[in-house]
């Protein structure tokens, strides 16, 4: 059996994707997505060389659009972006009008861009984007306020014992009042779960936890809310998504159970949802929606993408199986009543965060719902056909 018997074919392709919505159903995707698995298995094997970029012709604009369906249902839908992206290319524009009702900085927010120097802020390019997104009527996510990556360089020579509470309570404070009331949310903290590397609690070993004290992410919760009363305050994480990753799942549920208990304000867990083409998503991870909708939590789907850079097969195979795995994924979360925005990380492929990842046939990774051509993917349908079917959120 190839690759070819177990995915859908071009003919059935083409169709899905080309015409009107009604030809592509809920049977057709579960078709996909049984077929991902064992595809993949054998891919390795079959040595597929046909690299044309499919041409699918994707209606995606007006009716057509994310942000129209995403309002439909009162979800927000968006993505990261950059803001040079936004300021030099008009098509890029039109696209994130028609599709982001939700917008998040790439990394114009980071401690690296915010903090040229200890004692310095730089807020032009944040500040741009954050008037861009009010002056259009998109939502704008702040991200994020403490990270043990994209520190500035000055960082690591800088901070201490002594130094280092004051500097992030400083940080969230300024970043935090700039924008206050403009804010949907914030990443207030950002990754601090490593289960494999961590301590006993799963704690990640950052500068932060060295540094600033073992209590530093309810510090940080507590001065965020101090600076902006009405900015959901969010614990922003990854590798929770895949049946296997129990572990961690606990981890989280554990940190931000113990902060509702100790009355620390958190308001939200964002599902970063960087998933693989390779993953298995299931019950698991509806079980832990579940688990935080429990403790009052809502949950953003922050910075999806699917990571194909595993896989061997033409483009269109490839983009079948990303697309099986959007709409396994999202049609799994987004009925869950406490899931309330959904985020890619970036728009288009040639944007993603993946694009040094090399691909078997030395291609880069196809992520994302919009091609660099600014093409709709099937993943793209994958998103609209999932926002569709879920009930429409509570205001
Ligand atoms: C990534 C950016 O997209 C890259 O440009 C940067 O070099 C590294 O960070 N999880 C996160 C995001 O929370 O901030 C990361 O963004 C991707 C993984």
């Amino acid at each position: 059996m190839s690759v070819d018997d177990l995915l859908p074919s071009r003919q059935t392709l083409s169709r899905y994707a080309g015409h009107s919505r009604e030809k592509f159903t809920r049977r057709d995707f579960m078709k996909w997505g049984a077929a991902s698995a064992a595809a993949l298995s054998i891919g390795s094997t079959t040595g597929m060389a046909d690299n044309a970029v499919p041409v699918y012709s994707i209606p995606c604009d007006g009716p057509n659009c994310l942000r129209a369906h995403g309002a439909a249902r009162n979800l927000p839908v968006g993505s990261a972006v950059v803001i040079q992206q936004i300021q030099r290319d008009a098509k890029f524009r039109d696209l994130l009008q028609n599709q982001a009702s939700i917008l998040v900085s790439d990394w114009q927010m980071k401690w690296n861009v915010l903090r040229p120097a200890p004692n310095q802020f730089f807020f032009a390019d944040a500040d741009w984007l954050v008037n861009y997104a009010l002056s259009h009527g998109q939502l704008m996510r702040g991200h994020n306020l403490c990270w043990h990556q994209a520190l500035p360089n000055w960082f690591a020579g800088y901070a201490n014992r002594s130094n280092a509470r004051h500097l992030l309570s400083q940080h969230i404070t300024t970043v935090v009042s700039r924008y206050a009331g403009k804010i949907h949310s914030w990443d207030v903290v950002n990754e601090a779960i490593d289960v494999e590397r961590g301590n006993a609690n799963g704690l990640r070993d950052t500068p932060w936890l060295e540094l600033a004290g073992s209590d530093y992410i309810d510090f940080a919760f507590r001065t965020a809310r101090a600076a902006d009363p009405h900015a959901l305050l969010t614990y922003n994480d990854n590798n929770v998504e895949a049946e296997n990753q129990g572990s961690k799942r606990d981890a989280v549920l554990n940190l931000v159970g113990g902060m509702k208990k100790r009355g620390v304000p958190i308001d939200a867990v964002g599902i970063q949802s960087h998933l693989s083409a390779k993953g298995e998503y299931g019950a698991e991870i509806v079980r832990f929606i579940r688990d935080l909708r429990a403790l009052g939590l809502q949950v953003f789907i922050t910075e999806m993408d699917v990571d194909d850079s595993g896989v061997q097969g033409t483009f269109a195979q490839r983009d079948a199986l990303v697309a099986a795995i959007y709409f396994k994924f999202l049609d799994l979360v987004l009925p869950e009543p406490n899931v309330t925005a959904l985020l890619t990380w970036e728009e288009r492929d040639k944007d993603s965060w993946l694009e040094n990842r090399i691909c078997p046939d030395g291609s880069r990774p196809r992520p994302l719902p919009f091609d660099g051509n600014y093409q709709a993917k099937p993943a793209f349908l994958s998103m609209r056909n999932a926002i569709d079917r879920c009930p429409r959120k509570s205001a």
